[in-house]
């Protein structure tokens, strides 16, 4: 297995779209245990190809809360099939925009439609911190980052933010 480097905002890579995968195979469940490894690496609790600048349709989460207690998911296009009415609002981060966290309304709950490591179409429900962190990572294949949801003002100062760390980051090196 090998660690990823993980791509930081702003980057345009971060704003595609990424493609279905076709099907899961050995490179695609490589893929996934790499993403994995660099996900508690990190650590975070999910990360999404694009973030590692692979654009196709993969997700890795986990929201185990030690290592003894790791549940990774692994996912191929997954995609929502259904939404609660009611939301919920969690402080959200992102290894892609290391340092900023903001509140995000999302439905509380949600049932995701994907292919699992075994190339099997499976469904899942989740709720509460599990729906957030599969609903955030889903649109990082949709090349929305967490701030997306946030104001233009808000966006935009944390955008400013991250440009001036990356320039002071080459400046020093
Ligand atoms: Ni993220």
């Amino acid at each position: 297995m090998a660690l990823l480097p993980i791509l930081t905002a702003p980057d345009p890579r971060l704003k595609q779209k990424a493609a279905r995968v076709e099907a899961v195979d050995d490179s695609v469940r490589l893929l996934m245990e790499d993403m994995l490894e660099t996900m508690y690496q990190a650590p975070g609790i999910g990360l999404a190809a694009p973030q590692v600048g692979v654009q196709r349709r993969i997700i890795v989460v986990d929201i185990g809360k030690s290592e003894e207690d790791r549940q990774p998911i692994r996912m191929a296009n997954p995609e929502i099939v259904w939404v609660s009415e009611d939301d919920n609002t969690y402080e959200e981060g992102c290894l892609s925009v290391p340092e900023h966290y903001a509140e995000v309304v999302r439905p509380r709950a949600i049932r995701v439609r994907y292919l699992d490591e075994q190339n099997e179409i499976r469904e899942m429900e989740a709720d509460g911190l599990l729906a957030t962190v599969l609903q955030h990572e889903m649109d990082h294949l949709e090349g929305i980052l967490f701030i997306d949801h946030l104001s233009s003002l808000k966006r935009n100062m944390i955008l400013r933010k991250l440009l001036k760390s990356k320039k002071e980051a080459v400046a020093v090196r």
